[in-house]
């Protein structure tokens, strides 16, 4: 594999406009990809606006601005037909992502990577749809992507040595600190905050504090940049409530159990700032 000069991202919602601007800001030639238009004009809308700010802040330069606001749109995934390097960041539904990395299989060259964004699926279950399972690593970002160093690296049961390598030194030129993880539910960052979160969750449903008082108690005596609830908000509460599901059906364990709360909140539609409502209200 040659040195990685392309980035083909798929999704252009929070997580893969983020990994966009990111990529394209580094030097890579990035393509977005999305089936929903709107969601591409969404996305390069939003990237416009994070890298004038980082750019008024002197986070960007001039160059770096422009080579993010050159980042080619697509609708379909006939256009990583020339892919180096793949990073999926599709909606975390199971079926879906097996059917893109299936499609991804078929259509990119085989020397390909291809990368996941998935913050809780298996990343030996998506291998396993491909032909080239040695070449399927995940690359979890953290949201907001721009301003977050972390990239958990998860290798699949079969990815191979080379393929972890050129991920790091991917993750590094993208400007991000790459910590390597093994293929397990919730890999670190979500095994260990989600249940903080969900736990808040419980905390509000029992009424042992307001959400104010949750989130003031985590920020001030814990030093958190922000609080369990506000930042469920911003992660997005379906994405809490699944990877709480996972945590649960794979660990097997009840002190998984998604807050009955979190459910509601996700049945109603309340999914946090995407939806302008979650645990508190956003205009
Ligand atoms: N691009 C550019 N600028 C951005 C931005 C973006 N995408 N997002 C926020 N900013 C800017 C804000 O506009 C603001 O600018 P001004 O100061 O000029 O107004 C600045 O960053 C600071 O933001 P805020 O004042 O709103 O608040 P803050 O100082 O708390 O920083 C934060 C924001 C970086 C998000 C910080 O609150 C933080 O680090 N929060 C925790 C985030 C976190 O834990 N992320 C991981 C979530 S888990 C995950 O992603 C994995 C998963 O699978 C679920």
């Amino acid at each position: 594999m040659g040195e990685i000069k392309r980035i083909f991202i798929v999704g252009a919602g929070t997580m893969g406009h983020g990994i966009a601007q990111t990529a394209a800001a580094a030097g890579f030639e990035t393509t977005m990809m999305d089936v929903d238009e709107d969601a591409l004009s969404r996305g390069m809308a939003a990237i416009e606006k994070s890298v004038r700010k980082l750019h008024q802040k002197e986070k960007l330069t001039q160059e770096e601005m422009e080579a993010a606001l050159q980042i080619r749109t697509v609708t379909s995934l006939d256009a990583a037909e020339d892919s180096q390097f793949v990073i999926e960041a599709a909606p975390e539904r199971l079926k879906l992502k097996l059917d893109i990395f299936e499609n991804l299989d078929e259509k990119t060259p085989p020397k390909a990577i291809l990368a996941s964004n998935t913050s809780s699926i298996s990343l030996t279950r998506l291998a396993a749809v491909t032909e080239r399972p040695h070449q399927v690593i995940g690359m979890h970002f953290m949201n907001p992507v721009p301003l977050m160093r972390l990239v958990e690296v998860i290798r699949g049961l079969d990815t191979s040595d080379e393929t972890a390598e050129t991920v790091f030194n991917v993750a590094e030129r993208m400007g991000k600190e790459p910590v390597e993880v093994v293929d397990s539910p919730g890999f670190i960052a979500n095994r260990v905050l989600c249940p903080m979160i969900n736990e808040a969750i419980f905390a509000l449903q029992e009424g042992v504090g307001s959400r104010e008082a949750i989130d003031t108690v985590m920020k001030l005596g814990m030093n958190h940049p922000m609080g369990p609830l506000a930042l469920a908000d911003l992660i997005g509460l379906d994405v809490v409530l699944s990877i709480m599901n996972v945590l649960q059906e794979d660990l097997g364990e009840d002190k998984y159990r998604p807050a009955y709360l979190l459910q509601k909140m996700v049945a109603a539609g309340h999914l946090g700032r995407k939806t302008g409502r979650g645990f508190y209200k956003y205009s």
